[in-house]
């Protein structure tokens, strides 16, 4: 089932997202419609508060098949990558990211299982954007906060003047850390 996306400035956006005590039958039902409702809006990932849920569970797909994970945790990072990132809850913004180009992510799969998710390129920066999420925090309070433009959703190729639509304004409170 496609479900409603959360757009910013809604609340559960900035909250910390909490652990998942089981991946029970409810967990796998969120995922599969978590995974729905990314491919429905053309998205690589979402997480859980996207769709109003505060619970640490991420789904994605850069072009290798779907992966989700649960209780999601960054182990290792290597190396760095700048470029364009854009947010499903921030539709039509894009900034420039500095992420890890090389990530180890420690999780619990769709059936309940300890896994380790290496990521290169792309996906570890979906990775990086998503369990960010889970902790509150936006690729707006990452980007290079010159960069960050709207683009027009009728046209892509083009960017609309800067003074069309404000930018989103707290970028001070996320509470992540690190
Ligand atoms: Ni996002």
């Amino acid at each position: 089932m496609v479900r409603e996306i959360v757009k910013y400035p809604d609340p559960v956006l900035r909250k910390k997202a909490r652990p998942v005590a089981e991946v029970t039958e409810e967990i796998r039902e969120l995922i599969g419609d978590m995974l729905e409702t990314m491919r429905a809006a053309s998205g690589v990932g979402l997480a859980a508060p996207q769709v109003g849920i505060s619970k640490r569970v991420i789904v994605w797909d850069v072009g290798d098949g779907p992966g989700a994970l649960v209780n999601p945790k960054i182990v290792r990072t290597s190396g760095s990558q700048v470029g364009p990132e854009g947010c499903l809850s921030l539709p039509g913004l894009q900034g420039t990211v500095d992420r890890p180009d090389r990530v180890v992510v420690r999780g619990l799969n769709h059936d309940g299982e300890e896994v380790r998710i290496s990521g290169e390129g792309l996906l570890a920066r979906c990775l990086c954007h998503e369990i960010d999420h889970l902790d509150g925090c936006l690729f707006i309070d990452r980007a290079d906060q010159n960069s960050l433009r709207w683009l027009d959703v009728s046209d892509t190729e083009e960017e609309l003047e800067d003074e069309a639509l404000p930018l989103p304004e707290p970028l001070e409170t996320a509470g992540h850390a690190g």
